[in-house]
């Protein structure tokens, strides 16, 4: 096998569990990746997708567990051996070395020839879109570059699995939403099964195949990003990923359709999509809408939802417009659609309100 083949790799970690003291920092976390797989550990700050990461690369030992590269376990072996990319937020390049320096770097601690060194650095420059400046220090690149040279410095090698910890939170808004592109678009091209760990949501929607959202040490919910956004499986994943209305209720599908009966409401809400382990009428839910599936009129309550609200406050956003209603028997509301649909609407009217998708899961 040539040495610019890329094999990529599937993953499995099997209830792998990290204690401090005794604070549980990782519950014993299992997870299938697949070969060329881009997979994102997403969850709030300390809920343990870097402890995750550190006991998968073999810079912090696992209390229990095991995490193989297809049939070959790995844990065992020390982080040298297990082939692994990395590129943390801080794993800065090496400020002497020029740019194909860097990238070879890998290359020659593996002992490759001078003219596999030379093409592959080559074949990284243009894949980062940094072709023609290997030759430059870092120092003398972007912020946005440098970053393309850690990725590449990561990738050239030919890693069995990509790790990058938080790579972009060191660049500002609007670099950052290229260079998540740009990742996106190398990762696809060298189809390299990757992990990828960010705290922002936006982030991990746009980039990966699947999410696996963490919450205190343990998987949340693993899933495509249209699923985690479209079915939260349960209340922390419905609050995390995006914005949304949460109204405490109780099920009801005694008409035959699902509904949710909220306290201080004459009539049921409609329920589009449920997530598990909601089956019996009366079972304790949270009513789930996205502030861009609620709309509103002007004028009196409608018959359809018999909603009534009062229009509070109003947040111009350039595409879209926030909307705040006060909901009669609800509360307060967010709504958000596009500017030139209710730029014009005055505050302290009355409004009518529907739902166009709402969501449940269990309180
Ligand atoms: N060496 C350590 N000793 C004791 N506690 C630790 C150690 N490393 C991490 N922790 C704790 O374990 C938890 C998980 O930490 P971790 O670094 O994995 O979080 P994270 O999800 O990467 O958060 P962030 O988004 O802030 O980077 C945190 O509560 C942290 O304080
Ligand atoms: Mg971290």
């Amino acid at each position: 096998m040539s040495k610019t083949n890329n094999a990529a790799q599937p993953v499995h970690i099997e209830r792998v569990r990290k204690v401090f003291g005794d604070f549980v920092a990782v519950h014993e976390l299992s997870l299938d990746i697949e070969a060329g797989e881009f997979v994102t550990f997403l969850g709030p700050s300390g809920c343990g997708k870097s402890t995750t990461l550190k006991m998968i690369a073999g810079l912090l030992p696992q209390d229990s567990g095991e995490i193989r590269f297809g049939k070959k376990r790995i844990d065992m072996l020390p982080p040298n051996k297990r082939n692994i990319g990395l590129v943390f937020q801080n794993y800065a390049l090496f400020p002497h070395m020029s740019v194909a320096e860097n990238v070879a770097f890998g290359l020659r601690m593996r002992g490759w020839s001078r003219g596999d060194q030379a093409r592959r650095v080559e074949e990284l420059l243009t894949l980062v879109r940094l072709d023609g400046l290997g030759e430059r220090k870092p120092e003398q690149l972007s912020g946005g570059q440098q970053q393309r040279v850690a990725v590449a410095r990561a990738l050239a090698f030919n890693p069995d699995l990509v790790l990058l910890d938080e790579p972009l939170s060191n660049l500002d808004a609007k670099l950052r939403e290229q260079v998540r592109l740009d990742l996106r678009d190398i990762q696809r091209k060298a189809a390299q099964t990757t992990i990828f760990v960010t705290h922002d949501q936006v982030e991990a929607l746009v980039m990966s195949d699947r999410i696996v959202l963490m919450n205190k040490g343990s998987v949340e919910q693993v899933g495509t990003p249209y699923e985690l956004y479209a079915t939260p499986t349960t209340e922390f994943g419905a609050r995390f990923v995006g914005a949304n209305n949460l109204i405490s209720g109780e099920f009801d599908d005694s008409s035959g359709h699902w509904g949710v009966r909220v306290a201080g409401l004459d009539r049921v809400l409609p329920v589009t999509t449920r997530g598990p382990g909601i089956e019996r009428s009366g079972a304790p839910v949270w009513f789930c809408v996205r502030p861009e599936h609620v709309a509103i009129q002007t004028g009196a309550s409608s018959p359809d939802t018999g909603l009534t609200a009062t229009v509070k406050d109003k947040i111009y956003q350039g595409t879209t417009i926030l909307v705040d209603i006060e909901v009669a028997g609800l509360g307060l509301m967010r709504v958000e659609r596009p500017a030139s649909e209710l730029g014009n609407l005055p505050l302290g009217i009355p409004v009518s309100v529907f739902f166009d998708h709402s969501h449940i899961v269990t309180r």
